[in-house]
């Protein structure tokens, strides 16, 4: 995969194709997302992240991966996501980015790969749940985002749901 706005020293791939980083992408989840990923959580980041090792199907993930072979980040494309809404998807869900890596638009380049994931696997839409903690909400509606559906709620709070039309060009 190739993308314009992603730092000249990052590379975005599948995460079934580097499965070499689950074990880095699950302490992420777990420092990240610790009520649920951590050891007193109901969630279990390895096998969560094992899950998402397709390419022709969802669940899966893409990675970011510097020069170095460190990885930088995660996104994922889900057939569920926030529990109050399981009638919508696919989700784009699971972006976290590492924190020494975060403002350098890694972000905003693994959600435009998911969302061409998405594309190519002909889904019509995408959705997410946007944490307002999280900052992404400008760069959601910039790339055609809409907020739909109220509100929904997280371990984190409250959260606002998205979708993106993948029909129209
Ligand atoms: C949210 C997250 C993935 C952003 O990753 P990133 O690589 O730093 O993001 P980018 O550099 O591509 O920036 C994307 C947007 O987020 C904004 N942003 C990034 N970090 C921010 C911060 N700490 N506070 C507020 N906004 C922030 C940027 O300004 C940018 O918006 P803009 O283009 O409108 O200015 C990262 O901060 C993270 O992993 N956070 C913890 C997990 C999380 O919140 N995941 C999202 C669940 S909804």
């Amino acid at each position: 995969m190739r993308y314009n706005a992603v730092p000249a020293d990052v590379r975005i791939t599948l995460l079934a194709d580097l499965p070499e980083a689950l074990p880095m992408l699950a302490g992420l989840f777990v420092a990240e997302w610790e009520p649920y990923y951590g050891p007193e959580g109901l969630g279990d980041a390895e096998a969560d992240l094992r899950a998402c090792c397709n390419r022709d199907r969802i669940p899966l993930a893409v990675v970011a991966i510097d020069a170095a072979g460190t990885v930088a980040g995660t996104a994922a494309l889900k057939p569920e996501s926030v529990a109050s809404h399981r009638h919508l998807g696919p989700w784009l869900a699971a972006l976290v980015v590492a924190p020494a890596h975060r403002g350098r638009n890694i972000g905003a380049t693994l959600v435009a790969a998911v969302e061409d994931e998405a594309r190519r696997l002909g889904f019509p839409a995408l959705y997410t749940g946007e944490s307002p903690a999280s900052g992404l909400a400008r760069l959601l509606v910039r790339r055609g985002w809409h907020e739909v559906e109220g509100e929904a709620s997280s371990l984190r709070g409250p959260m606002t749901i998205y979708r993106l039309s993948l029909t129209e060009t």
